[in-house]
Protein backbone atom coordinates (compact mmCIF):
# COMPACT_ATOMS: atom_id res chain seq x y z
CA UNK A 1 0.00 0.00 0.00
CA UNK A 2 1.60 3.56 -0.81
CA UNK A 3 -0.22 4.98 2.55
CA UNK A 4 -2.26 3.43 5.22
CA UNK A 5 -5.54 5.17 4.23
CA UNK A 6 -8.30 2.91 3.67
CA UNK A 7 -11.94 3.77 2.64
CA UNK A 8 -14.34 2.34 5.10
CA UNK A 9 -17.26 0.00 4.23
CA UNK A 10 -19.91 1.58 2.77
CA UNK A 11 -21.00 4.01 0.42
CA UNK A 12 -17.45 5.69 -0.77
CA UNK A 13 -16.73 1.51 -1.94
CA UNK A 14 -20.08 0.18 -2.90
CA UNK A 15 -19.30 0.55 -7.00
CA UNK A 16 -16.34 0.65 -10.23
CA UNK A 17 -16.73 3.82 -10.13
CA UNK A 18 -16.52 4.93 -6.83
CA UNK A 19 -13.31 2.86 -6.10
CA UNK A 20 -11.65 3.55 -9.12
CA UNK A 21 -12.14 7.18 -8.18
CA UNK A 22 -10.25 6.37 -4.92
CA UNK A 23 -7.77 4.94 -5.98
CA UNK A 24 -7.06 7.98 -8.83
CA UNK A 25 -7.50 10.12 -5.72
CA UNK A 26 -4.43 8.25 -4.08
CA UNK A 27 -6.45 6.07 -1.27
CA UNK A 28 -4.19 3.04 -0.02
CA UNK A 29 -7.29 0.53 -0.45
CA UNK A 30 -10.81 0.77 -0.56
CA UNK A 31 -12.76 -1.91 1.81
CA UNK A 32 -14.52 -3.77 -1.18
CA UNK A 33 -13.84 -7.56 -0.94
CA UNK A 34 -11.76 -8.29 -3.10
CA UNK A 35 -7.92 -8.97 -2.60
CA UNK A 36 -8.95 -9.75 1.41
CA UNK A 37 -12.08 -10.14 3.16
CA UNK A 38 -13.23 -7.59 5.76
CA UNK A 39 -16.48 -9.44 7.69
CA UNK A 40 -18.67 -7.25 8.79
CA UNK A 41 -19.61 -8.50 12.35
CA UNK A 42 -20.74 -5.51 13.54
CA UNK A 43 -23.32 -3.75 11.19
CA UNK A 44 -26.78 -2.48 13.67
CA UNK A 45 -28.83 -1.58 10.81
CA UNK A 46 -31.84 -4.52 10.61
CA UNK A 47 -28.86 -6.69 10.68
CA UNK A 48 -29.45 -8.11 15.07
CA UNK A 49 -33.17 -8.42 14.05
CA UNK A 50 -32.05 -10.85 11.76
CA UNK A 51 -29.57 -12.80 13.74
CA UNK A 52 -26.83 -10.99 11.36
CA UNK A 53 -23.90 -8.55 11.50
CA UNK A 54 -23.29 -7.14 15.05
CA UNK A 55 -25.42 -10.01 16.63
CA UNK A 56 -22.80 -12.18 15.40
CA UNK A 57 -19.94 -9.64 16.74
CA UNK A 58 -21.96 -9.39 20.52
CA UNK A 59 -21.87 -13.67 20.48
CA UNK A 60 -18.56 -15.21 21.01
CA UNK A 61 -19.65 -18.63 20.68
CA UNK A 62 -21.39 -17.55 16.74
CA UNK A 63 -18.33 -15.37 15.69
CA UNK A 64 -15.98 -18.23 16.50
CA UNK A 65 -18.37 -20.52 14.41
CA UNK A 66 -18.55 -18.24 11.42
CA UNK A 67 -14.89 -17.24 11.73
CA UNK A 68 -13.64 -21.12 11.20
CA UNK A 69 -16.12 -21.33 8.17
CA UNK A 70 -14.49 -18.31 6.81
CA UNK A 71 -10.94 -19.16 7.25
CA UNK A 72 -11.45 -22.99 6.55
CA UNK A 73 -12.11 -21.65 3.48
CA UNK A 74 -10.50 -18.23 2.43
CA UNK A 75 -7.05 -18.13 0.48
CA UNK A 76 -6.74 -14.36 1.50
CA UNK A 77 -6.53 -13.10 4.67
CA UNK A 78 -9.78 -12.41 6.49
CA UNK A 79 -10.41 -9.32 9.02
CA UNK A 80 -12.86 -8.76 11.76
CA UNK A 81 -14.72 -5.66 11.92
CA UNK A 82 -15.92 -5.10 15.39
CA UNK A 83 -18.62 -3.67 16.72
CA UNK A 84 -18.59 -1.07 19.62
CA UNK A 85 -21.99 -2.23 20.97
CA UNK A 86 -21.02 -5.02 23.57
CA UNK A 87 -18.83 -4.03 26.81
CA UNK A 88 -15.77 -5.52 25.98
CA UNK A 89 -14.71 -5.73 22.21
CA UNK A 90 -11.25 -7.54 23.23
CA UNK A 91 -13.23 -10.72 23.94
CA UNK A 92 -15.03 -11.15 20.25
CA UNK A 93 -11.80 -9.84 19.08
CA UNK A 94 -9.80 -12.57 20.44
CA UNK A 95 -12.50 -15.17 19.37
CA UNK A 96 -12.33 -13.84 15.72
CA UNK A 97 -8.00 -14.09 15.83
CA UNK A 98 -8.06 -17.52 17.72
CA UNK A 99 -10.68 -18.45 14.66
CA UNK A 100 -8.01 -17.99 11.98
CA UNK A 101 -8.68 -14.00 11.60
CA UNK A 102 -5.89 -12.22 10.31
CA UNK A 103 -6.36 -8.77 11.75
CA UNK A 104 -8.78 -6.57 13.48
CA UNK A 105 -11.18 -3.55 12.49
CA UNK A 106 -12.62 -1.12 14.49
CA UNK A 107 -15.03 0.24 15.07
CA UNK A 108 -18.45 0.13 13.15
CA UNK A 109 -20.95 2.44 14.42
CA UNK A 110 -22.69 3.09 17.70
CA UNK A 111 -26.37 2.91 18.40
CA UNK A 112 -27.93 5.93 19.12
CA UNK A 113 -30.51 7.88 18.93
CA UNK A 114 -30.02 11.30 17.22
CA UNK A 115 -32.47 13.60 19.43
CA UNK A 116 -36.52 14.28 19.70
CA UNK A 117 -38.23 16.49 17.79
CA UNK A 118 -39.75 18.58 20.45
CA UNK A 119 -42.53 20.17 18.37
CA UNK A 120 -43.85 16.86 17.26
CA UNK A 121 -42.55 14.80 20.17
CA UNK A 122 -41.28 12.12 17.54
CA UNK A 123 -37.87 10.88 17.39
CA UNK A 124 -35.52 11.81 14.52
CA UNK A 125 -34.47 10.78 11.85
CA UNK A 126 -37.79 10.22 11.16
CA UNK A 127 -39.54 7.88 8.71
CA UNK A 128 -43.53 8.40 8.56
CA UNK A 129 -43.59 9.33 12.07
CA UNK A 130 -41.51 6.63 13.27
CA UNK A 131 -37.65 5.58 14.03
CA UNK A 132 -35.43 3.18 15.20
CA UNK A 133 -31.77 3.55 17.02
CA UNK A 134 -29.15 3.93 14.37
CA UNK A 135 -25.31 3.74 13.79
CA UNK A 136 -23.72 7.16 14.94
CA UNK A 137 -20.10 7.99 13.21
CA UNK A 138 -17.76 11.06 12.65
CA UNK A 139 -15.85 13.24 14.99
CA UNK A 140 -17.99 12.46 17.87
CA UNK A 141 -17.14 8.86 18.11
CA UNK A 142 -13.46 9.16 17.53
CA UNK A 143 -12.62 9.16 21.26
CA UNK A 144 -14.82 6.21 21.53
CA UNK A 145 -13.13 4.92 18.94
CA UNK A 146 -9.15 5.01 20.27
CA UNK A 147 -10.50 3.70 23.68
CA UNK A 148 -11.70 0.70 21.69
CA UNK A 149 -8.39 0.64 19.39
CA UNK A 150 -6.40 0.92 22.61
CA UNK A 151 -7.99 -2.10 24.38
CA UNK A 152 -7.85 -4.20 21.49
CA UNK A 153 -4.26 -2.88 20.49
CA UNK A 154 -3.31 -3.65 24.56
CA UNK A 155 -4.76 -7.21 24.07
CA UNK A 156 -3.55 -8.58 21.12
CA UNK A 157 0.39 -7.23 22.17
CA UNK A 158 -0.04 -9.34 25.60
CA UNK A 159 -1.57 -12.40 23.63
CA UNK A 160 -0.58 -12.13 19.83
CA UNK A 161 2.29 -12.09 17.96
CA UNK A 162 2.45 -8.41 16.44
CA UNK A 163 3.96 -9.35 13.40
CA UNK A 164 1.43 -11.81 12.13
CA UNK A 165 -1.82 -9.80 12.95
CA UNK A 166 -2.85 -6.50 11.45
CA UNK A 167 -5.18 -3.91 13.61
CA UNK A 168 -7.29 -0.95 11.33
CA UNK A 169 -8.38 1.80 13.30
CA UNK A 170 -12.05 3.42 12.24
CA UNK A 171 -13.92 6.22 13.15
CA UNK A 172 -14.01 9.99 12.82
CA UNK A 173 -10.68 10.46 10.75
CA UNK A 174 -10.53 13.60 9.51
CA UNK A 175 -6.91 14.85 9.18
CA UNK A 176 -3.25 13.04 9.63
CA UNK A 177 -2.99 13.59 13.24
CA UNK A 178 -6.62 11.50 13.90
CA UNK A 179 -5.32 8.47 11.87
CA UNK A 180 -1.79 8.85 13.46
CA UNK A 181 -3.79 8.86 16.72
CA UNK A 182 -4.30 5.29 15.70
CA UNK A 183 -1.14 3.91 14.73
CA UNK A 184 0.45 5.18 17.48
CA UNK A 185 -1.79 2.95 19.10
CA UNK A 186 -0.88 0.04 16.81
CA UNK A 187 -2.62 0.49 13.94
CA UNK A 188 -1.32 0.17 10.82
CA UNK A 189 -4.09 1.21 8.90
CA UNK A 190 -6.79 3.55 9.15
CA UNK A 191 -10.34 3.69 7.59
CA UNK A 192 -12.28 6.39 6.89
CA UNK A 193 -15.94 6.55 5.89
CA UNK A 194 -18.26 9.26 6.72
CA UNK A 195 -15.00 11.85 6.35
CA UNK A 196 -14.98 10.99 2.63
CA UNK A 197 -18.57 11.49 2.04
CA UNK A 198 -18.32 14.97 3.88
CA UNK A 199 -15.14 15.64 2.56
CA UNK A 200 -14.62 14.35 -0.87
CA UNK A 201 -12.33 11.61 -2.45
CA UNK A 202 -9.74 14.03 -2.76
CA UNK A 203 -9.50 14.25 0.96
CA UNK A 204 -6.78 10.93 1.02
CA UNK A 205 -4.01 14.08 -0.06
CA UNK A 206 -4.19 16.26 2.74
CA UNK A 207 -4.32 12.88 4.75
CA UNK A 208 -1.01 11.95 3.64
CA UNK A 209 0.39 15.55 3.95
CA UNK A 210 -0.79 15.78 7.18
CA UNK A 211 0.48 12.47 8.13
CA UNK A 212 4.29 12.79 6.54
CA UNK A 213 4.00 16.40 8.08
CA UNK A 214 3.93 15.03 11.69
CA UNK A 215 6.46 12.06 10.64
CA UNK A 216 9.07 14.60 10.02
CA UNK A 217 8.49 16.88 13.15
CA UNK A 218 9.37 13.47 14.80
CA UNK A 219 11.56 12.04 12.64
CA UNK A 220 9.92 9.00 12.10
CA UNK A 221 10.37 7.36 8.50
CA UNK A 222 7.76 4.36 8.63
CA UNK A 223 4.76 4.11 10.28
CA UNK A 224 6.59 1.06 11.91
CA UNK A 225 8.43 4.07 13.21
CA UNK A 226 5.76 4.99 15.74
CA UNK A 227 2.99 1.83 15.14
CA UNK A 228 2.05 1.21 18.99
CA UNK A 229 3.99 4.27 20.57
CA UNK A 230 1.71 5.24 23.19
CA UNK A 231 0.06 1.93 23.93
CA UNK A 232 2.74 1.76 26.89
CA UNK A 233 1.43 5.18 29.07
CA UNK A 234 -2.03 3.28 29.68
CA UNK A 235 -1.50 2.00 32.92
CA UNK A 236 -4.63 1.59 35.72
CA UNK A 237 -6.34 4.42 37.70
CA UNK A 238 -4.80 2.63 40.85
CA UNK A 239 -1.51 3.42 39.36
CA UNK A 240 -2.29 6.78 38.26
CA UNK A 241 -3.14 7.65 41.74
CA UNK A 242 0.06 6.43 43.04
CA UNK A 243 2.02 8.03 40.44
CA UNK A 244 0.26 11.14 41.81
CA UNK A 245 0.98 10.46 45.07
CA UNK A 246 4.33 10.08 44.72
CA UNK A 247 4.93 13.33 42.27
CA UNK A 248 3.30 15.48 45.33
CA UNK A 249 5.48 13.84 47.87
CA UNK A 250 8.50 14.66 45.77
CA UNK A 251 6.90 18.18 45.48
CA UNK A 252 5.90 18.18 48.96
CA UNK A 253 9.59 18.09 49.79
CA UNK A 254 9.79 21.52 47.96
CA UNK A 255 7.13 22.83 48.97
CA UNK A 256 4.69 23.55 45.82
CA UNK A 257 1.21 23.16 44.71
CA UNK A 258 -1.18 21.02 46.44
CA UNK A 259 -0.99 18.04 48.62
CA UNK A 260 -4.35 16.88 47.95
CA UNK A 261 -7.77 17.96 47.28
CA UNK A 262 -8.74 18.68 51.11
CA UNK A 263 -7.02 21.86 50.14
CA UNK A 264 -8.81 23.16 47.41
CA UNK A 265 -9.83 26.69 47.95
CA UNK A 266 -12.96 26.85 45.14
CA UNK A 267 -10.79 29.31 43.31
CA UNK A 268 -8.86 28.53 40.17
CA UNK A 269 -9.73 24.76 39.73
CA UNK A 270 -7.42 24.35 37.13
CA UNK A 271 -4.22 25.99 38.55
CA UNK A 272 -5.28 23.93 41.37
CA UNK A 273 -5.58 20.73 40.17
CA UNK A 274 -2.84 21.66 37.67
CA UNK A 275 -0.33 21.58 40.60
CA UNK A 276 -1.25 18.31 41.74
CA UNK A 277 -0.44 16.25 38.46
CA UNK A 278 2.93 15.74 37.21
CA UNK A 279 2.47 16.22 33.19
C1 LIG B 1 -23.78 5.56 5.69
C2 LIG B 1 -22.88 4.50 6.27
C3 LIG B 1 -22.91 3.21 5.76
C4 LIG B 1 -22.08 2.22 6.30
N1 LIG B 1 -22.10 0.95 5.77
C5 LIG B 1 -21.28 0.00 6.26
C6 LIG B 1 -21.24 -1.31 5.68
O1 LIG B 1 -21.95 -1.62 4.72
N2 LIG B 1 -20.41 -2.24 6.23
C7 LIG B 1 -19.59 -1.94 7.31
O2 LIG B 1 -18.83 -2.79 7.74
N3 LIG B 1 -19.60 -0.70 7.86
C8 LIG B 1 -20.40 0.26 7.36
N4 LIG B 1 -20.39 1.53 7.92
C9 LIG B 1 -19.49 1.82 9.06
C10 LIG B 1 -18.21 2.53 8.61
O3 LIG B 1 -17.43 1.73 7.73
C11 LIG B 1 -17.33 2.89 9.84
O4 LIG B 1 -16.98 1.70 10.54
C12 LIG B 1 -18.01 3.84 10.82
O5 LIG B 1 -18.89 4.73 10.15
C13 LIG B 1 -17.00 4.68 11.61
O6 LIG B 1 -16.09 5.34 10.76
P1 LIG B 1 -16.30 6.86 10.19
O7 LIG B 1 -16.47 7.76 11.38
O8 LIG B 1 -15.05 7.12 9.39
O9 LIG B 1 -17.53 6.81 9.33
C14 LIG B 1 -21.21 2.54 7.38
C15 LIG B 1 -21.20 3.84 7.91
C16 LIG B 1 -22.02 4.83 7.37
C17 LIG B 1 -21.99 6.23 7.97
Amino acid sequence: MPNPFVIGSGPPGTNYTVMKRAFDEGWGAVIAKTDAFEINFSCPHGMPERKMGAAVGQDCVLLEEVCGWINAKATVPVWAKMTPNITDITEPARVALRSGCEGIAAINTIMSVMGINLKTLRPEPCVEGYSTPGGYSSKAVHPIALGKVMNIAKMMKAEFNDDHYSLSGIGGVETGGDAAEFILLGASTVQVCTGVMMHGYPMVKRLCEELKEFMRTHDFSSIEDFRGASLEYFTSHTDLVRRQQEAIRQRKAVRKGLKSDKEWTGDGFVEETESMVSN
